[in-house]
């Protein structure tokens, strides 16, 4: 028991395990996930409604959509953006690894009539022959992966971005990182059953790695049969050089920041912002 509960709460090393997927693909986990993202009075998974509408109108607006332009929603969940930036007029594709949300999508499409295209897969391996005006990642995600899938992404990005096309994300901030605290807590089928529907107790460790501007929630789940799974949940913070740095690596260069992906003027205390990138011009 001291051996484990030792085990429990020791820091790993930075990055030391990364399985975060098991939240998403998980096919217990994905319906508490798709039952968040329809929730209204919550913003887990996917922001409320009245805030997809004002982001959709003004991606609209702002990329020219109407004019029959080709997006893909990277991370799409259920599709609550691509039905609604299909409404624009765009040639919409979105990708979500989980399938779960890509059923409720699709089923969503064909009863709107709407001609979305839905890909299972996981973006980062995402290899597309058609080239795209516009790639959304909307919802912080960007900050759920480490730097080598940060790479491989934005890899993934500017090969399947026309040379005037645009990226849009959005980023926690420092601001909020400096508001978080390490915490350690045992809670009995914490989260509702989320994690399982039988019987667990699941501790969670939050640990802050300050110097990289990370934090990690770290979710230990010991089922009845003292099965224990272990969750890692990384999350990067950025300030608006760090981002700016990590892109021109890749070969992005930054042309607008906001305080979101609605448009909203950006603040540097606010404590997510969002990026609008595009392909570095060749000389
Ligand atoms: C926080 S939710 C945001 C969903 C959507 N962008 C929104 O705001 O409504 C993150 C989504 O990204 C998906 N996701 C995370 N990592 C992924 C990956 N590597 N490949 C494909 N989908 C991924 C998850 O399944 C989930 O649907």
């Amino acid at each position: 028991m001291y051996k484990q509960l030792t085990k429990i709460t020791s820091r790993p090393d930075l990055f030391e395990h990364c399985n975060a997927s098991a939240l998403w693909t998980d096919k217990h986990r994905a319906q508490h996930m798709l039952a968040y993202h329809l929730n209204e009075a919550i913003d887990v998974s996917s922001r409320n409604m009245d805030f997809i509408d004002r982001s959709a109108t003004w991606l609209g607006k702002t990329f020219d959509l109407a004019s029959g332009k080709r997006l893909c929603d990277f991370g799409c969940g259920p599709g609550l953006y691509t039905s609604r930036l299909a409404q624009t007029g765009a040639q919409v594709t979105g990708i979500d690894f989980s399938e779960n949300s890509i059923a409720y999508a699709r089923q969503q499409a064909r009863d709107q009539k709407q001609d979305i295209e839905y890909i299972h897969s996981n973006y980062l391996n995402f290899h597309s022959t058609e080239k795209f005006d516009l790639i959304t990642l909307i919802m912080c995600d960007y900050c759920a992966l480490n730097p080598q899938q940060r790479s491989q992404l934005l890899n993934t990005i500017v090969h399947s971005l026309k040379d005037d096309g645009h990226l849009v994300f959005d980023v926690y901030s420092l601001s909020a990182f400096a508001e978080k605290q390490e915490t350690c807590s045992l809670e009995h089928n914490q989260l509702n059953h989320f994690w399982s529907d039988k019987e667990y107790f699941c501790f969670l460790n939050t640990y802050r790695y300050e110097a990289e501007h990370v934090m990690l929630d770290q979710y230990t789940i010991i089922d009845e049969n003292d099965h224990f799974e272990t969750v890692y949940n990384w999350l990067q913070y950025f300030s608006p050089e760090n981002i700016r740095t990590e892109l021109r690596h890749a070969g992005l260069e930054i042309t607008d920041m906001y305080a979101n992906v609605a448009g909203d003027t950006f603040s540097d205390t606010d404590t997510e912002f969002a990026i609008v990138a595009r392909p570095t011009k060749k000389a």
